[in-house]
């Protein structure tokens, strides 16, 4: 049975026991009923009084949704407030200063924990140095840093003093970072000599340098740099400033710059479906709600807590669930900058004990490679930790098979603890559906429902609603405050991409396939429409692999596809035609292990393909379009049963089957 079917015929459900309905945020399928009910009924006033308790406002809104230059909503748009002091001020105002913010567990496992008062005072003096290079409102900034506390102290200096930042993942190559560079005009850039690994130090430095002198980014005039290892740099005077000596130099206040709840906060790159990445703008007074009261509701937040998001600050998962929901709220949390693999595989388990994590959010890749360590050794499968401090645990980022979520359910949470299936992308800045742990029945493998005031629907390709039990297209039907602005210097790609005119320009689309069960309504991921792909949780494009593989001298011509993948979700697998006769046995590996190494350089190592097999050429139509579902089959190793009649030259396909 394939991973869907399996769902599909999911027949455990797992109610929420008295003690997770007792207190929470959301006690009951009724209280859940009520909340949709009322932002049915009033939706501006649904979020407006959240907006108005959850945040602190300079200047309060008295416009909520703004649906005139729609699909360009706006939201609480005369309203002033500043994501840092929502973060961090308002704790310390409130006499919390002493509370810890961060837990910070280095790689090598030294810990360092940082009160709010703390907090804010580096964010004080490292948005002062910004300053004093010239960083001012509305420039933007981008982060290429490893896991650690001056990552989250950058991406909230930079939103103190109103600069949009852009994150880029550190597994991101040269090319990658130039292109975001370029893309988003940076004025400055905050990086790291070099960030470490599971014990491996990689020279963060160095990329950024690259990625520089690559060009199209003259317009960076500071590069921050923090001494993460101490590791020899190269150095671009007056340019480069190290992270430390600016701050040193500077006061540990800084008035945050009050900006209007449509100011961007930050701009994220992610794949589409065409060979560029697109900038996704995010606002700050509805990004924010959302971010923080997800916790409230998804993981049912209390202030006792101790909350840890396993996710990079690279990725919207660690910008919603690691530097902006969990510090607005003033929680305690875990940052880990290493690896569940390292020391050994039962890294995750030994920090749940020693920090006595109660919430637990983690992507479902990293669940099933650790069952399979766990499974393989005793001593780090998790009943030999201590984790009763645990209460709930979360995934995200890709469907989650039964097998993993009941693992996940009894060996890790033995059985006490509500799973949350969280579905959402970068584009809706926070969850989307999943249940309310005080609520929701749990099904595995279902995220379950929408969030309070969330609208998401099943539609077909015209727009028109599919009753339940039938297949068909994810959609928002209404605009919610934490959904993406725009497409950064792109509104056009925004509404087409978005709210696509065949879909009648309303809709959000959100590029999932989809399917709700006939008599619960829950909801099912079936995994994308467009040609993206899920590997490990990271989003792809197929496009953007292919380009890579194409700009290498030697390839004529490629197509990538995924595959299912017990451990990644997905893998990606590359058809290549070569300029040359197609190479065979060894000369066929050696070739494959470049063209892998080339796409680790030209995007990263985590678009490396898996699989890359060699043909004369690709099965195409006669018009010449390339028939990527028989390259989906043949990924699959599948036969190939479907109609060929349309192929020009079915010959091709053995080939293509033989692998490498
Ligand atoms: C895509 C968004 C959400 C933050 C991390 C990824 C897939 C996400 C789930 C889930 C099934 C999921 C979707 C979505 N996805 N969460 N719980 N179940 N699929 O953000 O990189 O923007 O990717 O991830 O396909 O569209 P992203």
């Amino acid at each position: 049975m394939s991973a869907i079917e399996s769902v599909l015929h999911e027949s455990r459900v797992f109610a929420p026991s008295a003690e997770a309905a007792a207190g929470a945020a959301i006690s009951g399928m009724d209280a859940y009923r009520a909340l949709m009910a009322e932002a049915e009924r009033d939706y501006d006033g649904f979020w407006a009084k959240l907006a108005r308790e959850t945040l602190s406002w300079r200047k309060p809104f008295s416009k909520v949704l703004d649906e005139t230059n729609a699909p360009f909503y706006t939201w609480f748009e005369d309203g002033e407030l500043n994501a840092s002091h929502n973060c961090l001020d308002r704790h310390v105002e409130a006499g919390n200063g002493d509370r810890t913010a961060l837990i910070f567990e280095a790689d090598g496992g030294e810990v360092t924990r940082v009160t709010y008062q703390d907090l804010l005072q580096r964010v004080c003096r490292f948005a002062n140095a910004l300053k004093r290079r010239g960083v001012k409102k509305g420039d933007r900034v981008v982060i290429y840093m490893p896991m650690s506390v001056e990552g989250v102290v950058a991406m909230q200096a930079c939103a103190r003093i109103g600069a949009p930042h852009s994150v880029v993942f550190g597994g991101f190559s040269s090319k990658s970072l130039n292109e975001r560079l370029v893309d988003v005009g940076a004025v400055a850039l905050v990086t790291a000599d070099e960030q470490m690994r599971g014990g491996k130090a990689l020279p963060l430095k160095r990329i950024a340098d690259e990625a520089l002198a690559m060009g199209g980014c003259e317009a960076v005039q500071s590069v921050f740099v923090y001494r993460r290892t101490g590791g020899e740099v190269e150095w671009h005077a007056p340019r480069d400033i190290w992270m430390d000596e600016a701050a040193a130099q500077e006061a540990d206040t800084c008035a945050p710059e009050w900006v209007g709840a449509e100011h961007p906060l930050f701009v994220l790159y992610t794949s589409g479906s065409t060979g560029k990445p697109k900038g996704v703008q995010h606002s700050t007074g509805g990004y924010l709600l959302w971010a923080a009261q997800t916790i409230k509701w998804t993981f049912d937040w209390k202030p006792s807590d101790v909350f840890w998001c396993t996710a990079d600050i690279g990725w919207v998962t660690g910008h919603t669930y690691i530097t902006y929901g969990p510090l607005a709220l003033g929680a305690t949390q875990v940052v880990f900058e290493g690896v569940p693999t390292y020391p050994d595989g039962g890294r995750f388990w030994n920090m749940i004990e020693k920090h006595k994590v109660s919430v637990f959010y983690t992507a479902p890749t990293a669940i099933r490679s650790l069952i399979k360590i766990a499974e393989a050794d005793a001593k780090v499968h998790p009943r030999s930790y201590d984790l009763s401090s645990l209460r709930i645990l979360g995934t995200v980022g890709e469907p989650i098979n039964p097998e993993a979520w009941i693992w996940y359910h009894e060996q890790v949470g033995g059985s006490r603890c509500p799973v949350v299936d969280t579905w959402w992308q970068t584009e809706t800045g926070g969850h989307m559906i999943a249940p309310m742990p005080g609520a929701t029945p749990l099904v595995p493998g279902s995220c379950t429902l929408p969030l309070p005031g969330i609208m998401a629907a099943i539609v077909d390709e015209t727009g028109q609603d599919v009753p339940n039990g039938q297949g068909g297209i994810l959609v928002v039907k209404r605009p919610w405050p934490a959904m993406l602005r725009t497409v950064w210097g792109d509104p056009e790609r925004y509404k087409k991409s978005y709210f696509p005119a065949e879909l009648g320009g309303k809709l959000y689309l959100a590029g999932d396939g989809s399917v709700r069960d006939k008599e619960t309504g829950y909801f099912t991921i079936m995994g994308r429409i467009d040609d993206v792909l899920n590997v490990s949780g990271h989003r792809l494009g197929t496009m953007e692999i292919e380009s890579a593989l194409v700009s290498n001298p030697i390839v004529a011509e490629a197509a990538v596809v995924g595959r299912p993948d017990d451990t990644t979700g997905e893998a990606v697998v590359a058809f290549v035609v070569l300029k040359r006769p197609r190479p065979e046995g060894e000369e066929a590996v050696k070739l494959a292990n470049e063209l892998r190494a080339w796409v680790g350089k030209e995007i990263g190592p985590i678009a490396k393909p898996k699989d890359v097999r060699f043909g004369d050429n690709l099965p195409k139509t006669r018009s010449g379009k390339i028939m990527r579902r028989l390259l989906r089959s043949l990924a699959k190793g599948e036969e190939i049963t479907q109609d060929v009649s349309t192929l020009e030259n079915p010959a091709i396909l053995e080939q293509l089957a033989q692998g490498r």
